[in-house]
């Protein structure tokens, strides 16, 4: 297995799970919207507005890909929208989906104004309605969020990634 590659909704806790993660293995971890910002020099907001949400999946696979030996990845919600990107995790490493409810969620991102694709109420239901039966097809382990703390969503982490036999030794 050479990657972790964690999966969910837009505030599902990505970003801050694959650096706390990251932290207590003492592995390296990558967040892919931040590294797609920083070879693009542009804001993820700024990317869907000017070139749109189709151009952005595409900078989406082929950075997904660029990736190198990395363990820890942080996805875009969004990266289950292609079915190249899910073939890609599963042949290069596990997929963990940080479940979460839409009523957590929605507390999370009330006043977000940094992700283009949380837009009013109906929209966002309907999103999150479709995006959740694809988290639940293609990942390898599903973490219930709601019902545990940071520290707890971790330790199930480790416990798979010990069952896994590390990640073929990268750090
Ligand atoms: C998206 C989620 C965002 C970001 C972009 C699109 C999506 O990432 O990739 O705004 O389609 O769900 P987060 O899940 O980190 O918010």
């Amino acid at each position: 297995m050479k990657h972790i590659y964690l999966i969910g909704f837009m505030g599902s806790g990505k970003s801050t799970v694959a650096k706390l993660l990251a932290k207590k293995l003492n592995i390296r971890h990558l967040d892919l919207d931040k590294l797609i910002e920083k070879k693009l020099n542009k804001q993820i907001t700024s990317i869907f507005k000017d070139e749109g949400e189709e151009t952005f999946r595409s900078y989406e696979s082929t950075y997904l890909k660029s990736i190198g030996i990395t363990p820890v990845i942080s996805t875009g919600g969004g990266i289950v929208e292609k079915e190249e990107n899910i073939r890609w995790m599963k042949d290069t490493g596990i997929i963990i989906y940080l479940k979460t409810s839409f009523h957590i969620i929605n507390k999370r991102l009330q006043n977000d104004s940094s992700r283009p694709l949380w837009r009013e109420n109906e929209a966002n239901t309907a999103l999150f309605l479709r995006r959740i039966e694809i988290y639940e097809k293609c990942a390898d382990y599903i973490i219930d969020c709601d019902t545990l703390s940071l520290d707890g969503i971790i330790d199930e982490i480790i416990k798979i990634y010990e069952y896994k036999g590390n990640l073929d030794g990268e750090k």
